[in-house]
């Protein structure tokens, strides 16, 4: 007979930890731009018996017996995902948005190959050719940025360097960006030099899936995407590509890069492709928009200056040095953290600042949208944010404002207070 004993029996020092956590995340307000807070169903699926059963392949073609169940929930899985997305082919076993990266390029080119995609100092990704990442050693990545007077995109940059170094990869879609992004520019520019088109969808793939942003599916080759940021499901990455590079796809993650797939993230995903198909998910992420558009136009209102001009999506970044030239990014968001409101330091297009450091912050509505925060809350949070950072060194005004972001935290609580953080 299997175990059944709850955790707070077993091991109290661990189950103490959990719980120690649920209390932190209730009592601050979350705006860190990639994370949410799951359902209680999506942690039944994500902690099940699936977890036991090994599966290596595919459905219908395993190297285990016993599968029969698990090709149903990875069939559903993937059929979810395609009709939610609009996707000839989607693999849903990636571990990871890193490892859904990893196979997309092993999928279609060689070590030494050139990739074309975002700096990664102006929003573009680890996984985009950062030389601490296994990407920079293993391809040869030319970096395109953003224009320094609009902080967008300058696709004739794009165009220019596509043309000038013949990439075999395009790369779009970014950790730190908060514009709309052309598709369809995108792929015209790898048509021209041969290229195959990318989307790493990861940041923005829930607010797809919603219809409140631009679906790159039918542009792009492959699309690769995280299902545990604004989509709202359990950690876990999603390939999607056309039928053609289906086959390849598959051999890259298992068994190029992967082994047994984990049968209850990919149940937690079909979960979460069933819920992000139903009419409520698309007011959610249409509010997540509207949210993000509104904390970003409260905190310009107070002087605070938003990174391209205000968002399109979910995050945007502030440049710091517009309230307090002295400010860095480091001691905002260690200063913030320590008042209630959790986000994350980011650098900003041409930061002359380290990345340790950054002169600026990096903030999104997921969360906040998820605990049932609406616009009127954004503008008090926004107001709040500035407030804190201005006046931090008077102990009168942190006290006042602090209290106003815990009152606004207690209002929202993504849990209840008795929620012990697991099934
Ligand atoms: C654009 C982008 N791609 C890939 C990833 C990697 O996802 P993971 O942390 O699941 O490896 C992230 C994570 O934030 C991301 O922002």
């Amino acid at each position: 007979m299997s175990d059944m004993r709850p955790i707070e029996e077993v091991d109290p020092q661990l189950s103490g930890l959990i719980k120690k956590e649920v209390d932190r995340q209730r009592s601050q307000i979350h705006l860190i731009a990639s994370e949410n807070y799951i359902s209680y169903s999506m942690m039944q699926a994500s902690g099940s018996v699936l977890s036991n059963k090994y599966s290596e392949g595919y459905p219908e073609r395993r190297y285990y017996e016993g599968c029969q169940v698990i090709d149903e929930i990875e069939n559903l899985a993937i059929d979810r995902a395609k009709r939610l997305l609009s996707a000839e082919h989607a693999n849903v076993q990636p571990h990871s948005g890193s490892q859904a990266n990893m196979a997309a390029y092993m999928a279609v080119l060689e070590p030494g190959d050139t990739i074309l995609g975002m700096s990664l100092d102006q929003g573009g990704h680890l996984t985009h050719g950062s030389p601490v990442n296994f990407s920079g050693n293993l391809f040869n990545f030319v970096a395109y940025g953003v224009d320094k007077e609009t902080e967008q995109i300058n696709i004739d940059e794009v165009r220019q360097l596509a043309n000038q170094h013949r990439p075999k990869m395009i790369v779009a879609g970014y950790s730190a960006y908060s514009q709309f992004i052309d598709w369809s520019a995108f792929r015209e520019i790898a048509d021209e030099v041969g290229a195959v088109f990318l989307v790493d969808a990861a940041h923005i793939i829930g607010l797809i899936a919603g219809s409140a942003h631009p679906n790159p599916v039918p542009h792009a080759d492959i699309v690769t995407a995280t299902t545990h940021k604004a989509l709202r499901g359990p950690r876990g990455g999603l390939i999607l590509s056309k039928e053609k590079f289906a086959k390849a796809i598959d051999k890259a993650v298992f068994p190029f890069s992967q082994g047994g797939a984990i049968n209850s993230q990919i149940a937690a995903k079909a979960l979460c492709f069933g819920q992000a198909s139903q009419a409520e998910f698309k007011t959610y992420s249409n509010q997540i928009v509207r949210n993000a558009k509104v904390l970003a136009g409260a905190m310009d209102d107070e002087g605070l200056r938003v990174i391209s001009g205000g968002t399109e999506n979910h995050m945007f970044l502030v440049d710091l040095r517009s309230i307090d030239t002295e400010l860095t990014g480091k001691e905002a968001s260690q200063f913030l953290d320590a008042h209630g409101v959790t986000l994350n330091r980011n650098s900003i297009p041409f930061d002359p600042r380290s990345p340790f450091i950054t002169s600026g912050l990096r903030m999104g509505t997921p969360s906040v949208t998820s605990a049932g925060m609406m616009q009127e809350q954004m503008v008090l949070l926004g107001k709040l944010i500035v407030e804190l950072l201005r006046k931090r060194i008077d102990p009168y005004s942190v006290n006042l404002y602090t209290e106003q972001v815990h009152e606004l935290a207690d209002a929202f609580p993504p849990y209840p207070a008795a929620f012990a953080g697991h099934v």
